[in-house]
C-alpha cells in the first residue's frame, strides 16, 4: 500500500448520513487506512451478553468498498457502564485506596479476574465475526494499556503483586534481601503481610515500590496476551498495541515490544521539547522494533485538548511533524482522529476533518500531506541506521522517582532528553538502546543519568569502550544495582573504572550555579571527582574536573560531573562525536533535520525537515538541497 496514511475513525459519533460523506473525505484526502472500534464497546455490547454488531458490518464493508484497510481493535480499553455496575469490584483503586467510578474511560483494575473474562469476551465475538472480513488487514489490541489505569492499589493487585513476588525472590528471606528490610524494623515473616505500596505515614521502602511498578507494568503486557491468544485463534493477520515512546512511562516497552508482532506508537508534542521530543519518540519506536519500520498511529493534525493551555500548530507543522515520523522509520502516518467530535472529553481535541469543515487550514494541510505522502511509496520498507545511542530503561527511571534522593532538582526523563536534545542539534541520528542491550553497531552511546544500573549494564559498557566505543555519561550513572542498593567504594559507582574518576561525595546544587572554568555553567548538581587516570577537559573555579575523558582499552569515556549548560553540552557532544568518529547525517544549520531512509538495495532518500523561518540549503559531500522555511523537502540521494 506504500505509506499508510489515515487516523482513528470513531462513526459511532456522527449519524449514519455522514458515513458516505466520510468515505468521500477520505478518498479525497488520500486515506488508505483507519483504525475503528477502539471505544465501541457499548455500542457492540449494550446490554452483558447481548450483541448488536450490525451496525458496524456496514462500517467495514464501506471501508472494504472504498478501498480502506481498517485496523481493528479490540474496544477493551473503556468498558461499558454495565461493567461498573454489576462488578464494581473489578473498578480501579487509586494510591489513597478510592475506588475510581466509571464515567471516563479505562475504568477498570488490570488485576481484576472479572475485567479480563469480559474483556476476552468481547474480543472473542469481535474476532469471530471480523476476522476475515475483507477490510481487515491488522488488529490494533486494546489502546494504550496504562494511560490512565496503570497502577491500581486493588486487593486483587495485592493478590497478585505477592505471587509475582514468591516467583521473582523464592521465599521471604530472598524478599527480604532485595528490599533491604532490615532497615526500619521492616522484614516480612509472613506473605500476608505484604501489600502494594498504600500511603505510609513517611519516606516508603523504595525497593517495594519500584518492585510495585515492575508488577504493575507486568500486569497490562499479560493482558496483552490474554487477548492477543484469542484473536490468534481466528486470524493470523498482523497484531500491535499502541505505545506511547514519549509519555506515560509506566509500562516497561522493552519488555511489551517483544509481545507484539510490530511497533506502533502514539505521538503528541509536549512543552518544552515539542519536535525534539517528537524525534525521540520516533527513534524510540523504531529502536523497539529492532529498526524495523513501525506505525505511527496516532498524533494531531493541531491542538491536543488535555495539557490547560492547548497550542494550535502552525502553519506547515503538521506537515513537519509527520514527515518527521516518516524520517525516522514511520510507514503509517495516522492520527487522533478523523473527525473532531462534537461531544465528550475530547471535542476540544483537533482532527482530520475539524469542526469547521473542509475550509480550513488543517483540511488543506491533511489533503496535501495524503498526496505527498502517496508520492512517497517507495520509501515504504527503507530503513534507518544510527552510529549513536543513547541509553533508556523505566526500571531506572522509577527507581529515581522516589521521593528522597539528592536533589529533587534532578529529572530523569529532563536528563534524557536533554542529552538527546544535543544529539539533535548535532544533526546525528541515534537509536534509543537498553543499558544491557546490544551495543555493538554502534559508536557513540550517550549515558543519561543511568542511576539504575546493573553489573551486566556496566560490563556491556566496558565491553563496548574497551573494543573502541566512547561513551558520554551524565552524573548519576551507574550507582545502585537493580534492588536499588548503592554500588560502595565511590561513585559513578559502577562506572568507576570505565570513566577513570571518583567521587567520595555529592554536592547538589541548592540555590545557585557553578561557573565552569571554559565559561559555561553548571547546575543542579556537583561532586568532588577526583581523577583516576582520566584527563581533565574543564572545571569548576576551584579546579575540581567538570569534564574528563579517559582512555579504556581502545575507547574513550567522557565524563560530566554537573549538569552543564546547552551550549557546553554542544561542545562535549562535539568533541564525544568526534571521538567516535560519528559526523551528522548532512550539514545543516542547527534547527534543520535531516535523516537518511534506504533500501538495502542502496535506493536511498534524505528527508530535510526544515523547523526555521529561513531557507536554508542542505548539503552532503555530493549535493546542495534547498529547503525553504517551514517546508520539508524529501530528497532521492544519487545512487
Ligand atoms: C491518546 C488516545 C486517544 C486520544 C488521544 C488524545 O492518548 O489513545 O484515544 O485520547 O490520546 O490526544
Amino acid at each position: 500500500m506504500g505509506i499508510a496514511y489515515g487516523g482513528d475513525y470513531n462513526p459511532e459519533q456522527w449519524p449514519r448520513e455522514t458515513w458516505a460523506e466520510d468515505m468521500a473525505l477520505m478518498r479525497e484526502a488520500g486515506v488508505n487506512r483507519v483504525s475503528v472500534g477502539i471505544f465501541s464497546w457499548a455500542k457492540f455490547e449494550p446490554e452483558e451478553g447481548r450483541f448488536e454488531f450490525e451496525w458496524f458490518d456496514e462500517v467495514l464493508d464501506l471501508l472494504a468498498d472504498n478501498g480502506i484497510e481498517a485496523c481493528l481493535a479490540t474496544p477493551t480499553a473503556s468498558p461499558p457502564p454495565w461493567f461498573a455496575a454489576s462488578y464494581p469490584e473489578a473498578l480501579p483503586v487509586d494510591t489513597e485506596g478510592r475506588r475510581l467510578t466509571h464515567g471516563s474511560r479505562q475504568a477498570f483494575d488490570p488485576s481484576s479476574d472479572v475485567y479480563l473474562a469480559k474483556a476476552l469476551a468481547i474480543t472473542e465475538q469481535v474476532a469471530r465475526r471480523y476476522a476475515d472480513h475483507p477490510a481487515v488487514g491488522m488488529w490494533h489490541i486494546h489502546n494504550e494499556y496504562g494511560c490512565h489505569n496503570a497502577r491500581s492499589y486493588s486487593e486483587a493487585a495485592t493478590a497478585k503483586f505477592r505471587t509475582w513476588l514468591r516467583d521473582r525472590y523464592g521465599d521471604l528471606d530472598g524478599l527480604n534481601a532485595a528490599w533491604g528490610t532490615a532497615f526500619w524494623s521492616q522484614a516480612y515473616s509472613s506473605w500476608e503481610q505484604v501489600f502494594v505500596p498504600l500511603p505510609t505515614p513517611t519516606i516508603a521502602n523504595p525497593a517495594h515500590v519500584l518492585d510495585f511498578k515492575r508488577f504493575s507494568s507486568h500486569q497490562l503486557t499479560r493482558l496483552y496476551d490474554a487477548e492477543a491468544t484469542v484473536v490468534r485463534r481466528y486470524s493470523d493477520k498482523p497484531m500491535t498495541t499502541n505505545f506511547m515512546t514519549g509519555s506515560h512511562p509506566e509500562i516497561d516497552l522493552w519488555e511489551f515490544a517483544e509481545h507484539v508482532d510490530f511497533v506502533s506508537t502514539d505521538h503528541y508534542l509536549e512543552r518544552p521539547f515539542e519536535h525534539v521530543g517528537l524525534a525521540f519518540a520516533a527513534d524510540y519506536a523504531r529502536s523497539l522494533g529492532g529498526g524495523k519500520p513501525w506505525v505511527l498511529m496516532e498524533h494531531s493534525t493541531s491542538a491536543v485538548n488535555w495539557q490547560g493551555r492547548n497550542r494550535a500548530k502552525a502553519p506547515r507543522e503538521l506537515i513537519r511533524n509527520s514527515m518527521s515520523h516518516l524520517a525516522r522509520g514511520a510507514d503509517a502516518i495516522m492520527f487522533f482522529q478523523w473527525r473532531a467530535s462534537r461531544q465528550g472529553a475530547e471535542k476540544w481535541h483537533s482532527g482530520m476533518v475539524p469542526h469547521a469543515g473542509t475550509d480550513s487550514k488543517i483540511w488543506r494541510e491533511v489533503r496535501e500531506l495524503g498526496a505527498r505522502l502517496g508520492d512517497l511509496a517507495e520509501l515504504e520498507g527503507s530503513t534507518v541506521t544510527a552510529e549513536a545511542a543513547i541509553l533508556w530503561d523505566y526500571q531506572n527511571l522509577w527507581a529515581q522517582e522516589h521521593e528522597a534522593k539528592p536533589t529533587a532538582d534532578l529529572d530523569a526523563m529532563r536528563v534524557r532528553d536533554t542529552y538527546y536534545a544535543a544529539l539533535w542539534r548535532a544533526g546525528i541520528t541515534a537509536d534509543v538502546a537498553h543499558p544491557e542491550g546490544d551495543l555493538s553497531g554502534y559508536r557513540l552511546v550517550v549515558v543519561p543519568a543511568v542511576y539504575l544500573m546493573s553489573r551486566d549494564a556496566a560490563e556491556n559498557l566496558e565491553r563496548f569502550v574497551r573494543g573502541g566505543g566512547t561513551v558520554l555519561v551524565s552524573p548519576y550513572s551507574g550507582i545502585a544495582d537493580e534492588t536499588d542498593a548503592v554500588y560502595l567504594g565511590g561513585y559513578p559507582g559502577a562506572l568507576t573504572d570505565l570513566v577513570g574518576v571518583r567521587s567520595d561525595e555529592f554536592y547538589p546544587l541548592i540555590d545557585d550555579t557553578v561557573a565552569l572554568a571554559s565559561g559555561g555553567t553548571g547546575s543542579i548538581w556537583t561532586e568532588t571527582a577526583a581523577t583516576r587516570g582520566a584527563e581533565v577537559r574543564d572545571t569548576y573555579l576551584d579546579g575540581t574536573p567538570a569534564w574528563t575523558v579517559n582512555r579504556y582499552g581502545e575507547g574513550r569515556a567522557h565524563y560530566l560531573t554537573t549538569f552543564v549548560d546547552d551550549a557546553t553540552l554542544d561542545r562535549v557532544v562535539a568533541a564525544a562525536a568526534s571521538d567516535a568518529g560519528v559526523e551528522p547525517t548532512a550539514e545543516a544549520p542547527a534547527g534543520v533535520e535531516v535523516v537518511r531512509r534506504s533500501h538495502v538495495d542502496g535506493r536511498s532518500w534524505l528527508v530535510c525537515v526544515n523547523h526555521l523561518d529561513e531557507d536554508v540549503k542542505v548539503k552532503t559531500a555530493a549535493e546542495a538541497i534547498d529547503v525553504p522555511a517551514g517546508e520539508v523537502v524529501v530528497h532521492a540521494e544519487r545512487a
